[in-house]
């Protein structure tokens, strides 16, 4: 353990963050507890006690990164720290480095694999997706800059809600390890608004505003409610069970596409439907950028000749005539070899309930099987959320993984007969319970830290 004086106060909660030495430690999960502050101090003091130190520090975007650290990193580092714009990162004299990113898409962070970063920050962790934090634990490993033995650790911060609730929830509030993972690496401390006295005190007007919040939103983000938002939409989803290689589809089966066209994102895919009223997507495209005659040539090229697709089920939007052509998707798409088009149910809520019904798999058995090729579908499913206004509805963010899924709506609604799912759906809540707040009385400006 080093000393260190500086002109920081940390809260008390904040200090036991700048004292964590666990593999992995989440801090926050609730808004306005000084978080941001306590993630770049924090790295800011490693940097300086540990020579040669790598640090990645990691938002999911650009503006949300420069608004949060890299310009109250330029103030606090102006006369410590040399900062690269184009790399952006902060270079200090005894050849520690500060890194900062940002992954935009799920994609973009892989260009980090390959390097070497003994500390690991992913601020808002709930924004990541678990493919994501995977593939950034495989970069939190010795760097071989430092002369000291350093065990590498990840720091999160994060508040409920968001596309990655569930692993940050399993690994640091549920504590549900899988094999492999060691219970003794993960730590959570939480810190609330009500432990950040420059809010409080500063700005009170921000604690009523977060009490005046829906309710849901405000169990969540005042007090750190983490049942408050129910997670994954379709916690009936499994891999095991849902995910098959090679599916065989019967002869006799109804073959049929389901399309839900954007600029955007084009998603399309293949199912089949048995004599059972079994479903299997056996095919997906999900392509950016293509206009509505693209998009039709590239069904019909994805189509084997001999392959007899029965119909086409597509979002209603599609026959909306558009304001620069006169002309409807509809029309473009049929113009362009694309018959035996049909509107899609697009009654949401129902929707969604017959989509549940087919994952749905009381004996491990469902009516819903996807090929393993259909990569994206089996990558979205499990991330939707639920609508936080609309419970029963999806949520329409992120919108990048929205499509696949609802393709899937269309072609299993295409299935059933109208007003055929009545029923309510059971939905997993739990009562809620949090910590009183704390409040911190004085600080010693001399802080311990690691
Ligand atoms: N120990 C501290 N010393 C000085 N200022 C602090 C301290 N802790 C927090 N703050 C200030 O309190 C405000 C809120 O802190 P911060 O942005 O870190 O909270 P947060 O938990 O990240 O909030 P959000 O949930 O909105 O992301 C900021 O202005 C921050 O600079
Ligand atoms: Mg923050």
């Amino acid at each position: 353990m080093g000393r260190l004086t500086l002109p920081i106060r940390p809260n008390k909660k904040q200090e036991e963050f700048f004292c964590s030495q666990h593999r992995y430690v989440a801090y926050g999960g609730a808004r306005g507890g000084g978080k941001s502050w306590a993630m770049r101090t924090k790295f800011v003091l490693l940097a300086l006690k540990h020579p040669g130190i790598q640090i990645l520090l990691l938002r999911r975007t650009l503006g949300e990164l420069r608004d949060n650290h890299i310009v109250p990193l330029q103030k606090m580092l102006a006369d410590t720290a040399v900062y690269s714009e184009t790399k952006k990162e902060f270079l200090f004299p005894n050849g520690s480095r500060i890194k900062l990113g940002y992954c935009d898409s799920e994609q973009d962070v892989l260009q980090y694999q390959g390097q070497a970063y003994e500390i690991i920050g992913m601020e808002e962790a709930t924004h990541f997706t678990y493919f994501q934090f995977q593939c950034l634990t495989e970069c939190n490993r010795y760097s071989g800059n430092m002369k000291e033995k350093f065990r590498p650790r990840m720091y999160f911060t994060c508040n409920p809600g968001g596309v990655g609730h569930d692993w940050v929830k399993r690994l640091f509030i549920d504590k549900l390890y899988r094999d492999g993972e060691n219970p003794k690496d993960y730590l959570f401390i939480q810190s609330l608004v009500f432990d950040n006295k420059y809010l409080t005190e500063n700005d009170p007007d921000y604690v009523a505003a977060l009490s005046a919040l829906p309710e849901a939103r405000k169990r969540a983000m005042l007090y750190g409610d983490w049942d408050a938002f129910e997670g994954a939409f379709f916690p009936e989803f499994d891999w095991r069970i849902h995910i098959v290689h090679d599916p065989v589809i019967p002869k006799n089966a109804v073959l049929f596409r389901a399309l839900d066209y954007g600029l955007d994102m084009t998603s399309c895919l293949w199912c089949a439907a048995d004599e059972k009223g079994n479903v299997t997507v056996y095919r997906e495209l999900n392509e950016k950028g293509l206009i509505l005659s693209e998009a039709a040539k590239k069904i019909i090229a994805m189509t084997p000749k001999n392959e007899r697709i029965r119909y086409t089920v597509a979002s209603p939007d599609l026959w909306n005539r558009r304001q620069d052509s006169g002309k409807s998707g509809f029309e473009i798409f049929v113009s362009n070899g694309l018959k035996g088009l049909i509107k899609a149910d697009n009654a949401r809520i129902n929707g969604w309930r017959v989509v549940r019904e087919y994952l749905n798999h009381p004996e491990g058995v469902s009516k819903l099987r996807i090929s393993s090729s259909c990569r994206e579908l089996a990558r979205c499913l499990p991330l939707l959320r639920f609508d936080e206004r609309v419970r029963e509805d999806a949520s329409g963010h992120p919108h990048e993984i929205t499509h696949a899924p609802e393709a899937l709506r269309y072609a299993l609604m295409s299935r059933e007969p109208k007003n055929a799912f009545k029923r309510k759906p059971k939905f997993r809540r739990s009562l809620y319970t949090f910590d009183t707040p704390q409040r911190e009385d004085g600080y010693d400006s001399i802080i311990q830290y690691d």
